[in-house]
């Protein structure tokens, strides 16, 4: 199934600086506002300091103001329903909530829908640090 948010994330897939792993990642995320940001990876030479699609993706939405963020897409050229690492599903839970839908994708569309409460269960929550 298409998406124009699949769509938002393929293009940004297509910017993916993965020269090291070979294995472009492209995410987009919609605040309930519909506004639309988008992200690929990024590596460099020291390989851990490199980044993942949703991190580059979260970057540009907090520079633009933040919100609640509603739907979340993911692709990965080389692997169909590539879901967020640990460490993004933890970046991206800080501003979404449990109902928050995020689509699986593969290369011709929205492959799978789950919400970020199935995929970070009983995640650390930050409130008792505010
Ligand atoms: N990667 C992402 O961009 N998002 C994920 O959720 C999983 C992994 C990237 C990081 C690295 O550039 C490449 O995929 C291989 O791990």
């Amino acid at each position: 199934m298409s998406h124009d948010l699949f769509e938002a994330a393929k293009t940004a897939m297509a910017k993916a600086y993965a020269p090291y792993s070979k294995f472009p990642v492209g995410a987009a995320l919609r605040t309930e506002d519909g506004r639309v940001f988008t992200g690929a990876n990024i590596e460099v030479a020291s390989y851990p300091e490199g980044w993942c699609a949703e991190t580059t993706a979260l970057g540009h939405y907090i520079m633009a103001g933040g919100g609640k963020i509603v739907e979340i897409a993911v692709l990965a050229e080389r692997m169909a329903k590539c879901s967020p690492c640990g460490g993004c599903r933890q970046r991206l839970a800080e501003f979404c909530r449990p109902d928050t839908k995020l689509y699986l994708c593969d290369n011709t569309g929205v492959a799978e829908t789950v919400t970020m409460g199935e995929m970070l269960p009983y995640g650390f929550r930050g409130d008792i640090l505010k």
